[in-house]
């Protein structure tokens, strides 16, 4: 059984997220390719088979929700939706149920009901006698109109009567029909049992069938879910409260009830089934003892923890209905892992818990609005074009300004680029050839990833900034402007601890930000030993490439044989590069000690490898200054077979790597101290086609020098 425990889904990229999907057994490849080329949405031409009068097909949000767990069987619930926080909410209420074992669900009978109402009979009590005697009679007719229901386990399972009297007086007889369904929904089946019973019933009552169709009151498929949350106990208390609240007053509960449905219906949508009639069950059975009231009870349980319960009717199908016309709806439920009717009625209220969790919690905290207003702020940002090293820190400055709308974002973002543009610049860095062998004396052939990082910083009454305290007060103790707040806005490329720099060319953009601001007549000397500084702290005994590329920017022939030391190489432009990095991280001083120790062990022939690396470095310095890509692509193929020899490749680089070859590129290889981490590839007129194959199959790209 598949983990449905992902953490993070939510920060990738769409495409991410669906090889993430992929990557744990949830979809298969060709739902997957059909997400990312959009081929599972609904032509018009099938929307035309469906309905009447199409003009075109309409568009919702298609998401999942993950970390369920129901009976003990592991979920994804796909949602369509287009409320912003429902989503979110879903994932973490379901993670936080998991610690005490997930949504458990009963339920017993599941079966729909069909009512044939019968007026305009001479005598009421007696025309219910009469049906009474013939129920065997109707029970085999009624049988007889699926034929092939019973072969599947199915079937016509009891009739009943009920008395009413009409407004005006007359009599009225509601004849239930219950039908085992099995893993339809069963409208048009039992409609049309009701259609065909009816004239039998009529002739047996002596009155007239005014209607013969199936009631959405689904209280014959009643399913139950409870679960227990981790909250505190003043929380704990406000939600049962919030919950008492809409048990008496029934203003309160068609909200508290709406919140339950937001993630039911977006369910019912994303699986092909019918979310009105689900609806229109859930909203009746609120009503059933006279007073429309909550669906839920939330109470502590014996041990104080807090407990929720919700009963709903669910009859919903798996099979049927417009499941085989939609690719999308199939998908959805490929992607529950439910293998029945059954099994999708279990998710289902167990999402109507789990919503509800998370209204009640928000509710009774910080309020609905501040989650709503993040996600209001996501999709207003993207609207407004902020380009991706710009959308968070506009979606937080738009949060901050209260004002989350159109004009406020392009304000917010034009003020931000112009910002990025005015902010002291620092370069990314790429090792080309010769990582590791570094670290034993040896050469390594780097180059920059121009302008990767911008800082800008104002004086404001406090610090503020998203960088690690210590690491800026390393950077502001050495330019020594510890003396007064500073605002620190970072705009930056690079991934953080994928091999790239970043650390360090935040730190030397940081420093040249300071160095305008302050007029601190800083050379590059001096801001890269403050860069210097700042990656001991990061990294105990830096190489010093890093801040070193960071700084002067220019590709580089590095060596530390106890004192670094580079030769600058001077080409007109920069080679045709492209970076790629999944969610795979390594961390350099752990690599660099699982090399050493697998060094220990076969010094000789690890030091022939190294020597190898240093001729590759520096032969490949030479091919770079004479642009001759083929051959360092080469060498750069060749260096990666040394660093899978040495132990520093994984899999997922190898994968990687394997795409980017494929797809053109002249050489690639890991590059930083791998174990995770990114890839370079060497694409001379290759470019567009080696970017594209990596950013399809779900990977971080950057093109350096490519402004984003
Ligand atoms: C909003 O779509 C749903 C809520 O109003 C539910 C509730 O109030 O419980 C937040």
């Amino acid at each position: 059984m598949s983990d449905s425990r992902i953490t993070g889904l939510y920060r990738l990229p769409v495409a991410a997220r669906i090889a993430r999907l992929e990557e744990y057994g949830w979809l298969s490849s060709a739902d997957a390719a059909s997400l990312c080329g959009g081929h599972h949405i609904l032509s018009p031409l099938a929307a035309d088979r469906m309905i009447e009068n199409v003009i075109g097909v309409f568009g919702l949000p298609f998401a999942a929700a993950p970390n369920f767990t129901v009976n003990g069987r592991d979920c994804i619930v796909p949602l369509v939706v287009e409320e912003p926080s429902i989503v979110a909410g879903l994932s973490a209420a379901a993670a936080n149920a998991r610690k005490h074992g997930g949504f458990d669900v009963r339920s017993e009978t599941s079966l729909l009901l069909g009512q044939v109402h019968i007026t305009d009979m001479k005598n009421a009590a007696g025309a219910v006698e009469s049906i009474d005697e013939a129920k065997d009679a109707l029970l085999a007719l009624a049988n007889g109109v699926h034929p092939r229901l019973a072969a599947r386990g199915g079937g016509v399972r009891a009739i009943e009567t009920h008395r009413f009297t009409l407004p005006d007086g007359r009599p009225l007889i509601a004849v239930h029909v219950l039908v085992d369904t099995c893993d339809a929904m069963g409208a048009n089946l039992v409609n049309s049992i009701c259609e065909a019973i009816a004239p039998e019933i009529e002739a047996v009552s002596g009155g007239k069938a005014a209607l013969r169709i199936l009631s959405n009151l689904a209280d014959r498929s009643l399913y139950t879910a409870r679960a227990t949350f981790n909250v505190p106990e003043s929380v704990r208390d406000a939600i049962i409260t919030a919950n008492d609240i809409a048990l008496v007053d029934s203003y309160r509960a068609a909200t508290h009830n709406k919140g339950i449905m937001n993630g039911v219906d977006a369910l019912a949508i994303a699986t092909g089934n019918d979310w009105r009639a689900v609806e229109a069950g859930a909203h009746a059975y609120a009503a059933a003892e006279g007073q429309y009231r909550a669906l839920t009870k939330w109470f502590a349980g014996d041990d104080g923890a807090l407990v929720g319960e919700l009963t709903l009717p669910l009859k919903v199908g798996t099979v049927g209905g417009t499941l085989s016309n939609n690719i999308a709806a199939e998908l959805g439920l490929a992607l529950t892992g439910a293998h029945s009717a059954h099994e999708l009625a279990e998710l289902m209220v167990a999402v109507g818990l789990a919503q509800n969790f998370a209204a009640l919690r928000a509710l009774v905290t910080s309020g609905i609005q501040a989650g709503h207003m993040k996600l209001h702020a996501r999709s207003v940002a993207a609207s407004a074009g902020a380009p991706a090293e710009l959308f968070d820190i506009l979606v937080g400055r738009l949060v901050e300004s209260g004002d989350i709308k159109d004009w406020k974002a392009r304000e917010l973002l034009a003020e931000l680029t112009s910002r990025r543009s005015a902010g002291a610049t620092s370069a990314g860095k790429i090792i080309l050839l010769g990582e590791h062998g570094v670290v034993y004396g040896r050469h390594a052939l780097a180059v920059p990833i121009p302008d990767a990082v911008s800082v800008s910083v104002s004086p404001s009454t406090r610090l503020s900034h998203d960088l690690p305290e210590e690491y800026v007060e390393r950077i502001l103790e050495e330019l020594g402007v510890m003396d007064r707040g500073w605002r620190i806005d970072v705009v930056s490329e690079l991934p953080i601890g994928k091999g790239l720099g970043s650390s360090a060319a935040i730190a030397v953009a940081m420093a040249r930000a300071f160095n305008s601001e302050l007029d601190l007549g800083l050379d590059d000397i001096r801001i890269n030993s403050i860069a210097f500084a700042s990656e001991q702290l990061a990294h105990g005994t830096p190489s010093g490439i890093d801040n070193t590329l960071s700084t002067f920017a220019k590709p580089m022939l590095f060596r530390n044989d106890g004192k670094l030391e580079f030769e600058t190489i001077d080409i007109d432009e920069m080679p045709p590069l492209v970076i790629a990095w999944g969610d795979e991280t390594g961390r350099t001083s752990e690599q660099v000690t699982d090399v050493r120790e697998r060094r220990d062990r076969a010094p000789q022939h690890f030091d022939a490898l190294f020597d190898k690396m240093d001729a590759l470095a520096r032969d490949g310095a030479e091919r770079l200054r004479n642009g001759q890509y083929e051959e360092l692509g080469l060498l750069m193929n060749l260096c990666q077979g040394l660093l899978n020899g040495i132990g520093v490749s994984t899999p997922a680089l190898e994968r990687m790597i394997a795409l980017a070859r494929a797809s053109g590129a002249a050489g690639a290889k890991l590059t930083g101290a791998g174990g995770g981490g990114s890839i370079v590839a060497l694409c001379p007129g290759k470019v567009s086609e080696v970017r594209t194959a990596l950013a399809r199959a779900g990977y971080h790209v950057l093109v350096p020098g490519e402004t984003s």
